[in-house]
């Protein structure tokens, strides 16, 4: 079997082109997703500063709505048939999920900063800080403990859902498994191959950020 499914006819370079086509859009789009994200964050943040809706988050708001209330699959596929036109699909499937994903950021990294008690600025600005200041020197050190974890968690939600690339003809990870089924018949092999796969990349993802956190958790005395 393994011989059929991976070496017959080099089937294991296929296999391996779409773990690196897998690895490859998800950096980049978590890349991407952290940069909109920030944005997006900034823009929201606006209305917590002046206390009521500014054009900036209103406009922030309806983006992260309609993303998040939409499927991640049926926005690749307007991303890939109606704004790129079938071209450049390995930069359509980028360019989706860092949008899909900058929603999701620009959430966790609010939430980080609101975690932050509310005593801290008040403590800054009567000390004489600006509100620019407190933020940069007390607050924001203090929501990176909050943020940066939950980045792993999207991180590693977005590797998985890189699986639905095969929907725009992109040879994924997940693509060429069942491209391999439909040329071998033989489904167990490359279908757990493929499974044991992401299993394993989450996994080293999954041990790497406990131990991150753990790191970070360091100087909480609780
Ligand atoms: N699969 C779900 C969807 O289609 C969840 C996507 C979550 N994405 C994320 N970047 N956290 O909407």
């Amino acid at each position: 079997d393994i011989y059929q499914v991976f070496i017959e006819a080099d089937r294991y370079k296929m296999f391996l082109d779409g773990l690196k086509v897998t690895i490859g859009v998800s950096i980049a789009a978590v890349l991407l997703g952290i940069l909109l994200g920030m944005v997006l964050a900034l823009m929201k943040m606006t209305e917590v500063r002046k206390g009521k809706k500014t054009i900036f988050s209103v406009v922030a708001n309806i983006y992260i709505d309609i993303i998040r209330g939409t499927p991640t699959v049926v926005q690749l596929l307007i991303i890939y048939f109606l704004v790129f036109q079938t071209q450049m699909g390995m930069v359509a499937g980028i360019v989706t999920f860092g949008i899909n994903s900058s929603a999701y950021v620009a959430e966790i990294i609010r939430a980080g900063i609101m975690a932050v008690d509310k005593g801290q600025m008040e403590a800054g600005r009567s000390l004489g800080l600006s509100y620019t200041e407190t933020m940069r020197y007390i607050i924001l050190p203090q929501a990176v403990k909050n943020i940066l974890p939950a980045l792993g968690n999207e991180f590693i939600v977005l590797i998985k859902e890189t699986a639905i690339l095969g929907y725009v003809a992109i040879q994924d990870l997940t693509k060429a498994s069942d491209f391999i089924v439909s040329r071998t018949y033989i489904m167990f092999v490359p279908l757990i191959g493929c499974a044991l796969i992401y299993y394993v990349l989450v996994k080293i993802l999954t041990i790497g950020l406990n131990a991150f956190e753990r790191r970070l958790r360091q100087s909480d005395i609780r």
